[in-house]
């Protein structure tokens, strides 16, 4: 298994502490997950050969629960609410806005590596729906040409904004 540029020396780390508990695949892939930002393939098959775990298993509980992810996410991650509140006020529009500026649907991360999209169920601010969020700021009251304009204006501070 070619390593790439994953260090492997976190989750040998991790697969050591755990060594003798079988019930802890859950926990070793969060703390994996904290470390990498997501689940390389390479860190799921450290896990299966160290703990004898099918990387078929390891996948299966991976993909069921949905605070995992298998691919790295981008330096800014936004999250479109498409909750109620946000649903009745556009939010389809929004998204629809965010695809195609990006050219990235929900789940993606652009070839760039600078933004993924992921669509949640509420962001906790209903009264300023459509909201979306980019990494800690939120962006209320949205339309998709204001929805559009936030994204330029990331895109334009690239790679080197906080
Ligand atoms: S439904 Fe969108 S913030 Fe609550």
């Amino acid at each position: 298994m070619k390593e790439n540029n994953i260090d492997l020396a976190f989750i040998r780390g991790i697969l050591r502490e755990y060594e003798g508990d079988d019930h802890a695949l859950i926990e070793i892939l969060q703390r994996a997950q904290e470390h990498y930002g997501y689940l390389p393939e390479e860190a799921i098959y450290e896990v299966s050969r160290i703990k004898g775990i099918p990387p078929a298993k390891i996948l299966g509980v991976a993909t069921f629960y949905t605070q995992f992810r298998l691919r790295p996410v981008g330096k800014y991650l936004i999250m479109l609410c498409k909750g109620t509140a946000c649903h009745v006020n556009g939010a389809d529009g929004i998204e629809k806005a965010v695809s195609e500026e990006l050219n990235i649907k929900d789940g993606e991360t652009t070839e760039d590596g600078l933004f993924s999209l992921k669509t949640v169920a509420c962001l906790g601010c209903c009264s300023l729906s459509p909201v979306m969020m980019i990494n800690d700021e939120t962006y209320g009251s949205l339309t998709p040409e204001k929805a559009k304009e936030i994204l330029r204006g990331y895109k334009a501070r690239g790679g080197d904004a906080e």
